[in-house]
C-alpha cells in the first residue's frame, strides 16, 4: 500500500472516530435535557392530581355549605303553606274524644268547635280539609313527623309542648279542670279522693296534674280516649271520679243528669290553642290571622254557642 492510500486510510478512521465521538458529545446533553424533562412532567402530573383532589374537596364542602344554607333558608322562610296549597289538602290531627271540641256524631262524622275552625283554616289556604283522629297522646309525634300539617284537639300550651311544637295565640281560656263523678257521690275536696281511683285522658295536662297532686291520695288511671270510653268506666263504678277540661266537663254533666261537677282543679289557664310544627312561621301567620279574625268579628263565639248546641242537641 501506498503511503497515499495509507494516510487515505487513516483519515478516514479519524473522520469515523471523530463522527462517532461528536455523536456521542451531542447524545449526551440531549438525553440530559429528556431525562429533566420526564422529571417537569412527573412533577407536573403529580401536582396535578393534588389539585384535583384538592378540588374535589372544596366541591364536597361546597356541597355541604349549599345543604346549611338551604337549612337555614328554609328555617328563615319555611314553605308549610307552599307544601299544603301544592297538596291542595289540609291534614288535621285530632283525638275525637272530647266534645264539643272534636267527636263523632251520630252520623259517624267528626265535629265539634275545632273542626270548624279547621274548615276556615282550610279555606283560608283555599286547600281542602282531611281530619285525621288518633289518640290524643299520639298527636305531638304524628305533627312532629309530618304525618299531620297541624293539631286542632283544645291543646293546651305549655312549656314541654313548646319545646317541641309551636302554638298558635290561644282561642279560648279555661276555669280549671272538671272533677266528675256520680250524682251523690261527690267529693269537695282534694282529701276526699284518699284512696279512690281517679280516670285521667293519657298525656293531657290533667293527667300531669293528678300524677302531680293526687301521688300518695289516689289511685290515677289513664285512658286514651274521654268520650265515650271514660264516661262509661265512671258510671260502671271502675274509678270514682275522672277530670276533664272545664268546657267538657260542663256539657258532660248537661247531657247526662246521673254525672255532675264536684269541683274545679288546677285554676284558671290558657284553654286551647293550634299546634304547629316548629319553625312553621309562615303557616302559623294564616292560623293566627283566622284565629284573630274569629274572635274580633265575634264568630268564634257563635261556632262555640252552635257546636254545644249540637252536641246537647238542642239544635
Ligand atoms: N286541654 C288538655 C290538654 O291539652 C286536654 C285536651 C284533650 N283533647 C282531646 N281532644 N281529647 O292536655
Amino acid at each position: 500500500m501506498t503511503l497515499i492510500a495509507k494516510t487515505v486510510w487513516l483519515l478516514i478512521l479519524v473522520a469515523l472516530i471523530v463522527g462517532v465521538a461528536i455523536g456521542y458529545g451531542i447524545s449526551i446533553p440531549e438525553k440530559q435535557a429528556l431525562q429533566s424533562k420526564l422529571q417537569g412532567l412527573e412533577q407536573a402530573s403529580k401536582q396535578v392530581s393534588q389539585i384535583q383532589s384538592e378540588l374535589q374537596k372544596l366541591s364536597q364542602e361546597n356541597e355541604q355549605l349549599k345543604k346549611q344554607v338551604s337549612e337555614l333558608q328554609k328555617k328563615l322562610n319555611p314553605n308549610y303553606v307552599e307544601n299544603i296549597k301544592a297538596r291542595g289538602k289540609l291534614i288535621v290531627g285530632t283525638s275525637a274524644d272530647w266534645p264539643p271540641f272534636e267527636y263523632v256524631n251520630e252520623k259517624g262524622q267528626i265535629v265539634g268547635i275545632d273542626i270548624e275552625i279547621a274548615k276556615r283554616i282550610a279555606k283560608e289556604l283555599d286547600v281542602e280539609l282531611e281530619i285525621k283522629d288518633m289518640k290524643f297522646a299520639a298527636l305531638i309525634e304524628a305533627l312532629k313527623n309530618g304525618l299531620i300539617d297541624m293539631i286542632l284537639a283544645d291543646m293546651t300550651p305549655t312549656p314541654e309542648r313548646e319545646q317541641v311544637v309551636d302554638f298558635s295565640i290561644p282561642y279560648y281560656f279555661s276555669k280549671g279542670n272538671a272533677l266528675i263523678t256520680l250524682k251523690g257521690k261527690e267529693v269537695k275536696s282534694v282529701d276526699e279522693l284518699k284512696g279512690k281511683k281517679v280516670g285521667v285522658q293519657l298525656g293531657t295536662i290533667q293527667e300531669e296534674w293528678a300524677k302531680e297532686n293526687l301521688k300518695d291520695i289516689a289511685e290515677v288511671v289513664s285512658y286514651d280516649k274521654v268520650y265515650p270510653d271514660m264516661v262509661m268506666v265512671l258510671k260502671r263504678g271502675d274509678v270514682d271520679a275522672i277530670i276533664v277540661g272545664d268546657k267538657i266537663g260542663n256539657v258532660l254533666v248537661k247531657r247526662d243528669p246521673d254525672l255532675t261537677i264536684a269541683m274545679y282543679v288546677g285554676g284558671e289557664q290558657v284553654g286551647g290553642a293550634v299546634a304547629i310544627p316548629q319553625g312553621a312561621e309562615d303557616l302559623k301567620f294564616v292560623v293566627n290571622k283566622v284565629i284573630d279574625e274569629l274572635m274580633t268579628s265575634g264568630e268564634l263565639k257563635k261556632i262555640f254557642d252552635n257546636e254545644i248546641a249540637e252536641w246537647l242537641g238542642i239544635s
